[in-house]
């Protein structure tokens, strides 16, 4: 199904044959193949981790440099993913949205991205000196979770912004909720723009039928998945792929040289090595495995008195064309818990870490390496909490209430490109006094992850009494240096 010998790890074979030749190393890294390493973490890892934890070598033999196995092993992973090229990423999926923004964007082009983007977007604006033009996800009221934005919202930015140079499109969000892709990108492509797609929850996508369209097969330009988030990798382990008749090779990896360490870890691009192979030989097997157990699990949950876990019924809600079937998004708002006090009750008294939680929600990631005993001892635990904990009932319905029901103001103006309001003069001010100010900050309440102001925009007065309730109603607010947003960080003698 896939082009090249998909059975082969080039990385991984060139590096495993260099440590068994037992070199003796006058180089970096100082640990020198773990001889220098304390016993304590040693005894634990094991050498071998150490004895291939290497970089920058001139050579793993005559003739043979590690760039050109890298470029064998990226090469496979391009035929494997669908890509023209791909980039192996040890800075996670972070580096890879940086590159792929300053690959794009020049200083005061326009980038249309909604507005519930991760942070490294954010950076990825602040380097490259994008202007954004923001897209306000719907937010559904009864999972309390920001839905994805539809193509005919980007269509609508693009009439409005013709001069924009690229889209952003997230796919799938953290929760599994996809967007109509392929509509989005052959929108973003009608009008002139490059899309870039932000797939870090995304990398399984491509090796299995019943999972939803992966960006490349829809036809993105740039996309940047986490593969250490959902497949066999390395923790800030990525890959970024380029498909682009728009953005050269070449100018991605020039960005990327700025943005990524010059001491690639090889432990970390070997796990990438050989979870592209293990995706392209066995993928679609082991997602079988992975979407039976989560679909069981999901299926069990929903018997649970109180509980709710989506699954492809939501399809047809705004901004909801499919759903990732791995995602366990776990609304406990009907058993009388908050996500978070459900997340704690969850890692003290039964053992189990869930991925995130919000004020409905707990959300579990169920992947290739999870066995039946997992699910089933995770249910049971589901089941015990809605019998015998005690929560605090109503309190959270209307906890709830309360949040989803504040409306948030509309977007402000925006006075500055968010490179400029950082980089600008800043001083910090009482936040309560801040009306008519230039903010230099991010404020998202979570949940949603909804920016309400975010660097270069004006906050108003309606901002400031928003955030005010949202915080007696005690919802987190990210982004701000003073984590209690009595401070603000404005630009200074803007206005
Ligand atoms: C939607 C999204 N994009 C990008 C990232 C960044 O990925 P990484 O942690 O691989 O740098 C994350 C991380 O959580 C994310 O959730």
């Amino acid at each position: 199904m896939f082009g090249g010998n998909q059975y082969e790890t080039p990385f991984f074979n060139a590096i495993l044959q260099y440590a068994q030749k037992g070199i003796i190393p006058f180089h970096t890294p100082g640990h020198k193949e773990g001889k220098g390493v304390h016993d304590n973490l040693r005894s634990f890892v094991g050498q071998n981790a150490f004895r291939i934890d290497l970089s920058e070598l001139e050579a793993f033999e005559y003739g043979h440099n590690p760039e050109e196995v890298l470029h064998e092993a990226q090469k496979l992973a391009a035929e494997a993913f669908g890509a023209d090229y791909t980039f192996f990423l040890v800075n996670g999926t972070t580096s890879g949205i940086e590159t792929m923004i300053m690959a794009a964007i020049r200083p005061g082009d326009k980038l249309i991205i909604p507005r519930n983007v991760h942070k490294s977007i954010i950076g990825g604006m602040i380097l490259s000196g994008a202007r954004p033009v923001y897209l306000k996800p719907e937010v559904n009221p009864e999972l309390g979770i920001a839905m994805g934005v539809e193509a005919p919202d980007y269509t609508a930015a693009l009439e409005e912004h013709p001069d924009a140079r690229a889209i952003l499109v997230i796919n799938p969000n953290y929760y599994g909720l996809c967007g109509d892709i392929e509509r989005t990108v052959e929108t973003g492509h009608a009008h002139g723009q490059v899309v870039l797609v932000d797939e870090a929850h995304g990398p399984h996508l491509r090796f299995h039928p019943d999972l939803p369209l992966s960006a490349l097969e829809a036809g993105a330009d740039l996309v940047a998945q986490s593969t250490h988030k959902i497949l066999g990798s390395m923790t800030q382990s990525s890959m970024l792929h380029v498909k682009s008749e728009q953005v050269r090779v070449a100018r991605v990896k020039t960005m990327l040289r700025l943005i990524q360490s010059t001491s690639p870890s090889y432990l970390l691009l070997a796990s990438l090595d050989v979870a592209r192979m293990q995706m392209a030989t066995q993928g679609e097997q082991l997602l079988t495995r992975a979407i039976e157990l989560a679909e069981q699990a999901r299926e069990r949950i929903n018997r649970i008195k109180g509980l709710y876990c989506f699954g492809k019924e939501i399809i047809g809600q705004h901004g909801v064309y499919n759903v990732d079937p791995t995602k366990l998004t776990i609304s406990v708002k009907g058993i009388g818990f908050t996500g978070m006090m459900a997340e704690t009750i969850l890692r003290n008294r039964y053992g189990i870490q869930v991925e995130l939680s919000d004020l409905y929600n707990v959300l579990l990631i169920i992947s290739i390496g999870d066995t039946q005993e997992d699910t089933d001892r995770v249910v049971a635990a589901l089941e015990d909490l809605a019998t015998h904990q005690v929560g605090i009932g109503d309190h959270v319905k209307r906890l709830a209430e309360v949040t989803y029901k504040l409306r948030p103001p509309d977007l402000p103006k925006q006075f500055m490109v968010p490179r400029d309001a950082i980089f600008a003069s800043l001083r910090a001010i009482p936040f309560k006094e801040a009306a008519g100010q230039v903010s230099a900050e991010i404020l998202a309440p979570y949940p949603p992850g909804i920016p309400v102001v975010c660097p270069g925009e004006e906050i108003t007065r309606e901002i400031i009494d928003y955030l005010e309730l949202v915080k007696e109603v005690g919802i987190y607010i990210q982004g701000p240096e003073d984590y209690r947003l009595e401070k603000i960080k404005v630009v200074d003698q803007f206005i």
